[in-house]
């Protein structure tokens, strides 16, 4: 059987690979505690659950959805928009729910781009900004995010035919492996940058909701001009633990949004309503994401403490649901990875496979109980050099 070129192009998904390995050390009998996937443990808030289960028993909910969404889920997002961020947004141009933040950043691959144009994406990133661009037959040009320029892509290094071939620019804060929150004056550059090489600008704005130590995280949005080059990616699954239930949605520049739309009514057909009216739910819960963040903020210390007692040099994020750490000498980030999984059990992300840049880091993700992750960091102290 013959698979397509683009197919070929593209390595095996992260953690269709981590997955796998698990599945292997468990055959052979291992207790295996995964804080490789970022995948919350804890349930939905009892107000989704309510919600869907309601909306379930009404047939009208039974039929195809409209891709444009339930007015009462667009509302519901302009009411988190305004709440939260201090965003207005128009319900009939300016908001399009998605079936999660993954399908939306794929999807605006295909509605953007061209073989021969180019996607800047951030290295390293979340994996589907280089492989979207592949599957669209067009290329990722790699923006490093370096830890002594707080994780900010440096546009100056972005050469003169990426910046003319660019169509789409990812950003993500706070960010995806590295844990870092956006730098001052980061989102203006952007949107400077993207005016002047008629670049979009796609937020990916997945963790917004989790932040530790007081930091509140803004929306792209809330930046003057941010919605004349741009639009966001604001996602339900990580901030309100529902990452089985394919919920978010696109805000911000109207004729991004309606590219998108066009293209997608071509592709899947909605959002089941009982699970758009879930989403209404959820998003009036102000209360979740604030627990959440307290959970996710005492296991962020229980992690970062044990970690610097066997001596490790890491930065205790402001945001996300990871630590983001240094690999031992002597170590690439994916043999330490495995080096951990065989002699402790302990499945952790190599940094490498985030982007060349994420090489000699490796990522913990805080989302299981506080006692297996107490018991994942003593099981990997040998392994750190404690
Ligand atoms: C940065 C980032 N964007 C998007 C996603 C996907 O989110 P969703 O579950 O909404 O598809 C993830 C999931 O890990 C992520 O880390």
């Amino acid at each position: 059987m013959k698979t397509s070129e683009r197919l070929d192009r593209l390595p095996t998904y992260l953690f269709a690979e981590i997955a796998r390995k698990i599945e292997e050390k468990k055959a052979a009998g291992v207790d295996v505690i995964s804080l490789g996937i970022g995948d919350p443990d804890t349930p939905t808030p009892e107000v989704a659950i309510e919600a869907l289960a309601a909306a379930a028993h009404e047939p009208g909910t039974h039929q195809y959805p409209s891709n444009r969404g339930r007015p009462e889920l667009r509302e519901a997002f302009a009411r988190f928009y305004d709440r939260r961020f201090g965003v207005s947004l128009d319900t009939d141009t300016e908001i399009v729910p998605a079936l999660g933040a993954k399908e939306c950043i794929f999807n605006l691959n295909l509605a953007f781009l061209d073989p021969g144009s180019v996607a800047l994406a951030a290295d390293p990133g979340y994996p589907v900004y280089t492989g979207g661009p592949v599957l669209a037959g067009a290329e990722a040009e790699l923006m490093p995010l370096l830890p002594e320029r707080g994780f900010a892509p440096d546009f100056d290094a972005v050469s003169p035919d990426a910046w003319e071939r660019a169509r789409i620019m990812y950003l993500n804060y706070p960010n995806n492996p590295t844990g870092a929150v956006v730098p001052d004056g980061l989102f203006e550059e952007a949107i400077e940058r993207a005016r002047e090489h008629d670049v979009l600008v796609i937020h990916d704005a997945s963790y917004t909701e989790t932040t530790f130590d007081g930091y509140v995280a803004p929306s792209f949005l809330e930046t003057p001009g941010a919605k004349e080059v741009g639009v966001e990616v604001f996602s339900l699954s990580k901030g309100y633990n529902m990452t089985g239930w394919r919920t978010a949605a696109i805000v911000g520049n109207a004729d991004a949004l309606a590219a998108y739309w066009k293209l997608k009514t071509n592709i899947d057909s909605g959002m089941f309503d009982a699970v758009q009216l879930a989403a209404v739910a959820a998003l009036d819960d102000a209360e979740t994401p604030k627990r959440m963040s307290e959970i996710y903020q005492r296991r962020r210390d229980l992690v970062v403490d044990a970690l610097r007692e066997v001596g490790v040099d890491v930065t205790p994020p402001k945001g996300t649901i990871y630590v983001w750490a240094p690999v031992p000498e002597g170590h690439t980030s994916a043999s330490y990875c495995e080096r951990v999984l065989d002699e402790s059990g302990v499945v952790v992300s190599p940094g490498g496979s985030y982007g060349p840049n994420g090489e000699g880091f490796f990522r913990i993700s805080l989302t299981v109980a506080d006692e297996r992750l107490t018991e994942a960091m003593e099981r990997m102290r040998s392994s750190l050099g404690g």
